[in-house]
């Protein structure tokens, strides 16, 4: 099987490349490094490129018959997409446009996505299910959910078949150490509590502390990166026997407050973590839990790391890995 991964340099994308290529996939990637690493991509052809770059998409279409795309190359910073809406539209849809027309003018017709809970906006209840309504809150949601309506309208017209994969909180590491998760800057919790934990961060602010949940702190579910991919590849195969488009919410229906959070790397580090407390982030729902019961059930998906302190080991390997030198001023006291 031929793939194309855009955004393969990136952190869920690089991960996915190098599961394809355990698989004998034949994998390029398409990824313009604006936010990606060359060297988190383990294999396959690299093409540093835009997915809005229709030129380029031709010539790499033109070479090759691919028979999928898989589409990470997206911008993820919900705060950013408020501050700078036209450069989350201009990406995460217009080149995602450029993209599927692309991909319909040379006949690929298997397209896998990079959705978000963030389509969901503030839950109606939870676990959120994959009829849940969909009510963005931010630019950056509005961009995920654009894209899955494009999607439904090109299966009909254009006969482009699709999966949305609606992410909740991706986490975690290559359990190999040999990929990660590094983002420029860093917003997301469990790699900042980590950095906090090995002293390359003198603390992590805990964004509220009043929400309606039992520690008062925000409630979220932290989904393997292994895992997510896998439920990538399980999804591709469905669609590519089904001939039916879909969309699944993948999480592991457990929520861990950001508290527990902390404590756990606490566990795991053996180090304290300096904490501070900040007010609330702005368009941060109190909870979010996937139920993900259609993946299990229509995918035979099954995570294998669904605990906490696994995907935070696995994330704390990787952090030591790549800075073995950090001072330890959070290590405990004995
Ligand atoms: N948090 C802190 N301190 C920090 C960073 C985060 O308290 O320094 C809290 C947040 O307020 C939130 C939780 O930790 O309650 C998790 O925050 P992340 O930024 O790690 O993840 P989000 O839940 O905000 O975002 C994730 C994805 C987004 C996606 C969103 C869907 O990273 O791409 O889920 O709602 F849009």
């Amino acid at each position: 099987m031929r793939v194309l991964v855009t955004g393969g340099a990136g952190y869920i994308g690089s991960h996915m490349v190098k599961m394809l290529l355990g698989q004998g996939a034949e994998v390029a990637t398409l990824d313009d490094l604006s936010c990606g690493y060359r060297d988190a991509v383990v294999g396959g052809e690299f093409v540093k490129g835009d997915t809005g770059d229709r030129a380029c998409l031709d010539a790499l279409f033109g070479r090759r018959k691919f028979d999928a795309v898989m589409h990470f190359a997206s911008f993820i910073q919900v705060g950013e997409s408020v501050r700078d809406p036209a450069k989350y539209y201009r990406n995460n849809v217009t080149h995602t446009l450029t993209l599927l027309d692309a991909m319909a003018a040379h006949g690929v017709r298997s397209f896998v996505f990079s959705s978000s809970a963030a389509i969901f906006g503030e839950p109606d209840y939870t676990p959120i299910d994959e009829a849940h309504p969909k009510r963005p809150i931010n630019p950056y949601g509005f961009s995920k959910w654009a894209v899955e309506r494009v999607l439904s309208d090109y299966d009909r017209a254009y006969g482009l078949k699709s999966v949305s994969l609606r992410y909740f909180n991706a986490a975690g590491a290559d359990p190999d150490g040999q990929l990660g998760e590094r983002h420029e800057p860093e917003t997301h919790l469990i790699p900042l509590v980590l950095q906090a934990a090995a002293g390359r961060r003198p603390s992590v602010s805990v964004f509220g502390d009043d929400y309606p949940t039992p520690d008062g702190t925000c409630v979220r579910d932290y989904i393997h990166i292994v895992d997510l991919c896998q439920a990538h590849l399980l999804a591709l195969e469905r669609l590519r026997s089904s001939g039916q488009s879909a969309a699944y919410n993948l999480g592991n229906s457990r929520g861990y407050s950001v508290n527990e959070v902390i404590r756990t790397v606490e566990a795991v580090t053996g180090r304290t973590v300096p904490v501070e407390r900040a007010p609330r982030r702005e368009g941060d729902p109190a909870v979010l839990v996937a139920d993900s019961k259609r993946a299990m059930d229509e995918l035979g998906w099954r995570p294998r790391f669904n605990e906490l302190e696994t995907i935070i080991r696995h994330a704390w390997t990787w952090e030591q890995k790549r800075h073995p030198t950090a001072t330890e001023p959070g290590r405990r006291q004995a």
